[in-house]
């Protein structure tokens, strides 16, 4: 029986005791006293905080205990499965932080001359390679910091593109299937064209006779997600890269699922001008909680010129790693910096230590466990994959509880709580929304069958309660986690999200 930690819910603030000290505080020397004055002299008076910052008083033990215990209350991959769909959260080798915490990394700073971090840059550069290698793109940027905020950087080079063609009056629209993921609407949206939604067909890929009347010379681009978000490999990509050439439109893909294909496909090879990837889901950093993350971008030969500035590149003359700045058509930078560098040297950890063998594997395994766990759950009752019933799927599936729904009462929600409190994170739920009562699967390549087996084990238990008559005991749940039954649509209205909102909500 699972049983999560539960601890006092206690606020950190509500433990302050007047006078309780942390830490041994030291005299700044005169010199030091100097700086701080000359520093503080520096913000503007408006700015300067006129009664002291109301902050917790504490012993250090208070708050080692604090956050242990805050630990031990919290789910994460470390502690147990997490098959939430389109957030590939696998196990993440150790040795990925740990090469962050070298001191050679933690005390560098981005300002140092380019002379004192030719390591850093060298990373930056061979992890780039690398990534252009495995996509078959020429050249990669490493500066979006997330999933979407590659996309925007990709879109931006699409309309760019246009522009420097002075054909962005007339190109004002980009298509996008229904199956792709939401952030690729609106991504569309944010960068200022119309978003064209095409539907999916009987097999859950692009409709090619309703992507041909989508098409018109106003098409700026296409942004495909593959495998999209039924799990489902594009069948038509040459035909749908081709339709979109042909008026000029460039062709998108996003990456974000690249632990499926790795080793094996190339977009590159398929057509594709231009490919994001989430290094926070396929390399080494656990997607979710916001961040941080990275979202590198890669181009072909002739869009090179519009990445963001700086690239790094490598001088053999001078046996140096310098910015590039010289981009003629560059969207401009969209990040400060060179990108979250501690999720870069991750990823390059994670692909040093893999190698090309490795990498394949990863994405052999993601697809067998995916397809090993939807040949179990679509045999229990009440469930199905829509779409996908007789074929296989690539990394994820999306499971329907439509039937459980319609014959018990049973819906996905309810489902997704009865896992908690069995001790497994649930599947996304609702999403993709042409899949009613969607619970979309992402096992991983890191989970072992007992786990895949186990979980099927609860869903068909789910199944059994719901079909004798035992609703009760499924609606009843979560009763194990240390935060129980919730009132979602509260929660979502009036979220209490900082201190001094719970304050203010008290008084
Ligand atoms: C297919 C796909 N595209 C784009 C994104 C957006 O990435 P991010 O959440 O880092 O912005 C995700 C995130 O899970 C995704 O799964």
């Amino acid at each position: 029986m699972y049983r999560q930690t539960t601890w006092e819910k206690e606020l950190i603030f509500e433990k302050s005791k007047q006078g309780r000290i942390g830490f041994l505080e030291t005299d700044l020397s005169e010199e030091e006293n100097e700086i701080f004055d000359q520093v503080i002299q520096t913000i503007p008076t408006d700015l300067i905080r006129n009664k002291p910052l109301e902050l917790p008083e504490l012993s250090e033990l208070d708050v080692v205990r604090h956050y242990t215990r805050l630990s031990q209350m919290n789910y994460g991959v470390d502690s147990g499965f997490y098959p939430l769909g389109s957030c590939t959260m696998k196990y993440n080798p150790k040795i990925c932080d740990l090469v962050t915490s070298y001191p050679e990394v933690q005390n560098i700073h981005p300002y140092q001359d380019q002379n004192s971090i030719q390591g850093c840059l060298q990373i930056i550069y061979e992890l780039s390679k690398w990534l252009a290698e495995l996509s078959g793109m020429n050249k990669v940027t490493l500066q979006p910091a997330a999933g979407a905020h590659g996309e925007y950087t990709g879109v931006m080079i699409i309309r760019k593109y246009h522009e420097i063609k002075k054909n962005l009056s007339k190109k004002l629209e980009i298509i996008v299937p229904d199956s792709a993921h939401g952030t690729n609407p609106a991504t569309a949206t944010m960068c200022g064209f119309k978003t064209v939604v095409i539907p999916s067909n009987e097999k859950g890929c692009v409709d090619l006779e309703a992507l041909q009347s989508a098409v018109s010379d106003q098409t700026a681009g296409m942004m495909l997600t593959n495998p999209n978000t039924l799990g489902v490999f594009e069948s038509n990509i040459k035909e749908i890269i081709d339709i979109i050439h042909e008026v000029d439109g460039l062709a998108y893909y996003d990456g974000a699922n690249f632990n499926a294909i790795m080793g094996k496909v190339r977009p590159g090879d398929m057509g594709f001008d231009i490919v994001h990837f989430n290094l926070h889901k396929t390399f080494a950093t656990p997607h979710g909680g916001g961040g941080p993350g990275a979202g590198p971008v890669g181009v072909v030969e002739r869009l090179k010129h519009y990445l963001p500035v700086p690239t790094v590149d490598y001088s053999p003359e001078k046996d140096e790693y310098f910015f590039q700045y010289d981009h003629p058509y560059s969207i401009g930078k969209v990040r400060s910096y060179f990108g979250n560098f501690s999720i870069i040297l991750r990823a390059y950890a994670y692909i040093l230590r893999l190698g090309k063998e490795g990498l394949q594997s990863v994405s052999e395994m993601a697809v067998l466990n995916a397809n090993y766990l939807k040949s179990i759950t679509q045999k229990i009752r009440g469930f199905s994959v829509p779409y996908r019933e007789n074929s296989f799927c690539m990394h994820e599936f999306v499971l329907s509880a439509r039937t459980l729904g319609k014959e018990t009462d049973i819906c996905a929600n309810d489902i997704a709580k009865f896992l908690l409190d069995h001790g497994y994170h649930p599947p996304t739920i609702y999403f993709p929304l042409i899949i009613p009562e969607a619970l979309m699967i992402e096992p991983t390549e890191t989970e072992p069958k007992e786990m895949l087996d186990g979980y099927k084990e609860i869903l068909k238990k789910v199944s059994d309660y719901a079909y004798s008559g035992k609703r009760d005991i499924i609606l009843e749940s979560p009763k194990n986690t240390s935060v129980g039954l919730i009132d979602d649509v509260k929660a979502a209205r009036n979220p209490i999200l900082s201190y001094r909102m719970l304050k203010k909500n008290r008084s």
